[in-house]
C-alpha cells in the first residue's frame, strides 16, 4: 500500500458529518399554470388561480394550456426567486431567476409585474428537479417556458433557445409530481450578464499532479504543498494548471470541498455537501483544516467553463480536467459529470474568460440530489439581492376551479390537483395559435 508522508495524511479526524441536507418540501409544490394569448403572442404563467381565471382568461383572452411545472410559492431550502416582469408595449411576460437580468430588461422596456416574484425554483439540478427551458421569439417578442425539450425544439427557429430558466418539478399527466426524472442537460442555466461575477484577477491556478504509485490525481492551490510535499516527498509528478478558481469565496461561487481516502489513496473534490457526507461515511476525511480546495461557480456563468469529473474504480482515482478531449481519452475512467465551473488555464499561465463549449451531455455531478450546495450559493448570491416579502401563501394545494378533476394523492401523501392539462411531457408540440386550440380540443379541456 502506497503510503503518504505526514502532511498529506494530516487528516482532520473525528469529524462527524457537518453539512446539512436540504431539499424543498415537495408537499408544498403548486402548479405553475400556463396560458397563451395568440392575439398578442404571449405566454403567461402564474400559480395564482384567481388571476389566471378572472384576469388572464376572462378579461384578457388567454387560453389555459395546463400545468407547465410545479414550483414553490415561498422560498424553500435551495430555491431562488423566479422574478416576473411584463412589457406592456410588447405584450410579453418574462420570468428569470437572474437578478442580473432585471436591470437589463427594465432598461429594455420590461417592468416588475403586479406580482414581482412568480415563485421559487432551484438554480440547478438538485433534489429531483428538472430543467425548465426558456425560449424567445424576437419577432413576436414572446418568452416561452417549457419543460418539454421536444416542444422547445418544435418551437425553433421562431423561438430561439435561451437556456434553462431554472429547475422545477415535472408535472405528470395524472397531476402528480415527477421527481428524479432524467433531466435533459442540453443547456446551461440562463444568466446574461457579468455584473455578479467573481473577480477574474483574483483567480488562482489549481495545480494538478499525479502519482502513478498511488494512482492518485491531487489538486491544490498551495504551491508549497505541491512542491515541498506532493512532489518532493511523495513523488507526485506535476501536470500543470487544472483550472483557475478562487482561494476565497467570491460572488456566486461555492466551496469545492477537498477530501482524501488514505486506504485507497484518492483525493476527491466536490461542491455537493451530500456527497461530502457520503464520502465521510465511506472512508474519506478532510485533509486540510479548511476542508476546501477553493471556490468555483456551480453553473456556467461569467466566462467559466466546466471542470469534468472522472472516476476509475479499478484505480480508485478521481480525476478532474477541463479538457473534454482528455476526458474522452482517459483510459479506465468514466465521466461522472461536471464538478463545477471555473476559468480555463492558458498556455502562458494566465486565466481565460472565454467560455469553452460545455459538453452538452453532462450535468453537474450530484449523485444524491442535494440542495445544500445551492443554499451555500444562495447565501452569497443573495447578498446584494433584497428578499422581497412574499404574497400570502394559499393553505394547501390549489385546485383550478371548474377545469380540474378531483385531486389525486401522491406517494408522499400530499394532495395535488389533477392537472389533466399538464402535458408538458407528453405533447410533442402544442405551439402557437393553431395548436393550442388543437391541444385543448384533444384534451377535452373545455
Ligand atoms: C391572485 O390574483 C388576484 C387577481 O389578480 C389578486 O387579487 C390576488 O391578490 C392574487 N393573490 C395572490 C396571493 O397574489
Ligand atoms: C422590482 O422587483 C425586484 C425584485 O422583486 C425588486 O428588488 C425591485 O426593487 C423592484 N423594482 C421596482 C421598481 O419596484
Ligand atoms: C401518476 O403518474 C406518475 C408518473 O407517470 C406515476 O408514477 C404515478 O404512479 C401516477 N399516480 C397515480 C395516482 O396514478
Ligand atoms: C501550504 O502548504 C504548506 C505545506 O503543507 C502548509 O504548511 C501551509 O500551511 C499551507 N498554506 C496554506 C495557506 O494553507
Ligand atoms: C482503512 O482500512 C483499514 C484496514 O483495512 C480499516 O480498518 C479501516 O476501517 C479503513 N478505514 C476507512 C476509513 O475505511
Amino acid at each position: 500500500m502506497f503510503s503518504l508522508l505526514p502532511t498529506l495524511v494530516f487528516l482532520v479526524s473525528g469529524l462527524a458529518p457537518v453539512l446539512g441536507q436540504e431539499c424543498a418540501d415537495t408537499s408544498d409544490l403548486v402548479p405553475f399554470w400556463r396560458a397563451f394569448n395568440g392575439a398578442v403572442t404571449d405566454h403567461f404563467y402564474t400559480t395564482n388561480v384567481t388571476e389566471m381565471e378572472n384576469v388572464a382568461i376572462a378579461q384578457d383572452g388567454y387560453k389555459l394550456e395546463g400545468v407547465s411545472a410545479f414550483i414553490w410559492t415561498t422560498q424553500q431550502p435551495g430555491t431562488t426567486p423566479l422574478y416576473r416582469l411584463y412589457n406592456q408595449k410588447a405584450d410579453d411576460h418574462f420570468y428569470t431567476m437572474s437578478s442580473d437580468e432585471l436591470p437589463e430588461m427594465q432598461a429594455a422596456g420590461w417592468t416588475n409585474d403586479t406580482t414581482p416574484i412568480a415563485g421559487y425554483v432551484y438554480p440547478f439540478s438538485v433534489c429531483g428537479a428538472s430543467p425548465m427551458y426558456r425560449m424567445f421569439n424576437p419577432t413576436a417578442v414572446d418568452h416561452f417556458y417549457t419543460m418539454n425539450i421536444a416542444e422547445g425544439e418544435a418551437a425553433s427557429p421562431s423561438w430561439v433557445n435561451q437556456g434553462i430558466a431554472g429547475y422545477v418539478v415535472l408535472p405528470s399527466v395524472n397531476g402528480s409530481v415527477v421527481l428524479n426524472s432524467s433531466p435533459t442537460p442540453f443547456l446551461a442555466p440562463v444568466s446574461a450578464t457579468t455584473s455578479s461575477c467573481a473577480t477574474t484577477t483574483d483567480a488562482v491556478p489549481l495545480l494538478r499532479t499525479y502519482s502513478s504509485i498511488g494512482t492518485d490525481h491531487f489538486y491544490t492551490t498551495n504551491a508549497t504543498e505541491m512542491n515541498d510535499v506532493a512532489i518532493a516527498l511523495d513523488a507526485y509528478s506535476f501536470e500543470g494548471d487544472a483550472t483557475f478558481l478562487w482561494a476565497t469565496q467570491e460572488t456566486n461561487t461555492v466551496p469545492l470541498y477537498r477530501m482524501f481516502n488514505q486506504n485507497v489513496t484518492d483525493h476527491f473534490y466536490t461542491i455537493d455537501a451530500n456527497e461530502v457526507n457520503e464520502a465521510l461515511g465511506g472512508g474519506y476525511a478532510f485533509d486540510t483544516s479548511t476542508h476546501i480546495a477553493g471556490y468555483v461557480y456551480p453553473y456556467s456563468i461569467c466566462g467559466a467553463s466546466p471542470i469534468y469529473r472522472l472516476y476509475s474504480s479499478s484505480a480508485s482515482d478521481h480525476f478532474y480536467t477541463m479538457s473534454y478531449t482528455e476526458s474522452l481519452s482517459a483510459s479506465g475512467y468514466v465521466i461522472e459529470g461536471i464538478a463545477g465551473f471555473a476559468l480555463l488555464p492558458s498556455v502562458n499561465g494566465a486565466a481565460q474568460t472565454a467560455t469553452a463549449g460545455a459538453s452538452p451531455f453532462f450535468l453537474p455531478v450530484s449523485l444524491t440530489p442535494s440542495a445544500t450546495s445551492v443554499s451555500l450559493t444562495l447565501e452569497s448570491a443573495l447578498v446584494t439581492t433584497a428578499k422581497p416579502s412574499m404574497v400570502t401563501v394559499p393553505s394547501g394545494p390549489t385546485a383550478f376551479p371548474g377545469t380540474i378533476a378531483s385531486p389525486v394523492t401522491t406517494s408522499s401523501g400530499s394532495s395535488l390537483p389533477n392537472s389533466n392539462g399538464a402535458t408538458a411531457q407528453a405533447v410533442a408540440s402544442y405551439y402557437g395559435v393553431c395548436c393550442v386550440a388543437a391541444l385543448i380540443g384533444a384534451l377535452a379541456f373545455y
